[in-house]
């Protein structure tokens, strides 16, 4: 069984910024560590390309995608960086995202702004939302003869609401652009197949949903586009290719690569899919308890294809309000839980982890903002 070291005393239903590792998988990083250090040439030199080959062949099993396409990067925003600082930028090129998207990544499409000329068009994904369809209509409606990239979420993060990534796929295809997959969310939160998907570029986190220590997260690049994609750190490998060149980009502290299939498989021996469906019941009564206290419309229908183990519901209070909220329901209610402000609107977006959330959970949650901002 995982066992997690979480603070028992605090109501913690935020896994979806940040989760907890097991600590099995803590002392195996421990374990690596105190190798690291009684033969710190051996490990980082000798040893290391074969251990992150292997890890790599064993996640992108996990993953469905072609191992000399699959790289490791440290996190979500280092993977989105190595594409959107490779791609071939030319004056005037748009990239195409939506007004869902990470701010962080957002960041860095404005840094191509500065340095190529780029412009950014974010299409409008309405929300409160009914279906998939208007999510595709959103983004096919704002592709002009410019757009040169489309990178959407597949998970995104202020609406916790699931695109359709595989329609998206074919939409940016038969419109002959390639498109860049934010899966930040999606490993351990619904089922992933990066080959049925093809996608020319995917990026996931292994340290969120699998649990993976922080740090890990994979890089997917279509075959078309290995020779294009470089690290954001230029090292050794460079010019030879995919993994040579993400194999090593400077010393680091690779242990939590070497950790992430021992993540993998607990996630499976915890049930991998049935695991990923107890976190989304979860969420499907956190959500209805939420509402149902608060009297508030949730935003969008109860399918599992439009949400996981996250999502948002919109609370009745203004924008003003949301920094003390959020610091109340953390310093005297004792509830890690994200307040957000998107869309001008105030969103509480839960998450559900089936190795140590329960549902009286968001009954205390419940509880809590109906005293807040009801009073009763
Ligand atoms: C959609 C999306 N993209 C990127 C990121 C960045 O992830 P990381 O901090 O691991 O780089 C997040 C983080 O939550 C996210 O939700």
């Amino acid at each position: 069984m995982a066992n997690y070291l979480l603070d028992p005393s605090v109501c913690f239903l935020n896994h979806g910024s940040f989760g907890s590792t097991p600590s099995q998988v803590l002392a195996l990083q421990d374990q690596f560590r105190k190798e690291m250090e009684a033969e710190p040439i051996d490990f980082l030199l000798r040893n290391h390309p074969k251990r992150w080959a292997d890890c790599r062949n064993k996640v992108a099993e996990f993953l469905n995608a072609e191992p000399d396409g699959t790289v490791f990067v440290h996190n979500a925003t280092d993977g989105v960086n190595a594409v959107i600082q490779s791609f071939p930028w030319k004056e005037g090129d748009q990239i195409l995202t939506t007004n869902h998207r990470y701010d962080a990544v957002r960041n860095t499409f404005e840094h191509m702004v500065g340095r190529y000329g780029v412009e950014v068009v974010e299409a409008s994904v309405p929300f409160p939302i009914n279906g998939h369809q208007q999510i595709i209509d959103s983004i096919e409606a704002a592709i002009t003869p410019k757009t040169r990239l489309i990178a959407v979420d597949h998970i995104t993060s202020p609406t916790a609401l699931i695109y359709p990534a595989e329609e998206l796929v074919k939409l940016a295809h038969a419109k002959g652009i390639p498109i860049l997959i934010d899966a930040a969310h999606t490993p351990g939160q619904i089922d992933v197949d990066i080959q049925t998907l093809g996608a020319d570029f995917w990026v996931g986190n292994l340290h969120k949903w699998i649990c993976a220590p922080k740090g890990v997260a994979v890089l997917s690049v279509a075959e078309q586009w290995r020779e294009a994609i470089h690290p954001t750190v230029i090292s050794h490998g460079y010019g030879q290719g995919l993994t040579e060149e993400f194999t090593w980009c400077g010393t680091d502290d690779p242990t939590a690569i070497y950790c992430a299939p021992k993540a993998i498989e607990i996630h499976q021996s915890q049930g991998g899919s049935s695991f990923r469906s107890a976190h989304h019941q979860l969420v499907q009564t956190g959500r209805e308890v939420i509402a149902h206290a608060l009297q508030v419309e949730l935003p969008h229908p109860d399918s599992q294809s439009l949400y996981g183990s996250m999502a948002s519901i919109p609370l009745p209070c203004s924008v003003e309000q949301a920094p003390d909220l959020f610091a109340a329901l953390r310093t005297e209610d004792k509830i890690e839980v994200p307040i957000i402000i998107w869309d001008n609107r105030v969103w509480v977006r839960i998450s559900g982890f089936a190795g140590y959330n329960r549902p009286e959970q968001y009954h205390q949650l419940a509880a809590a903002l109906q005293k807040r901002l009801i009073g009763e």
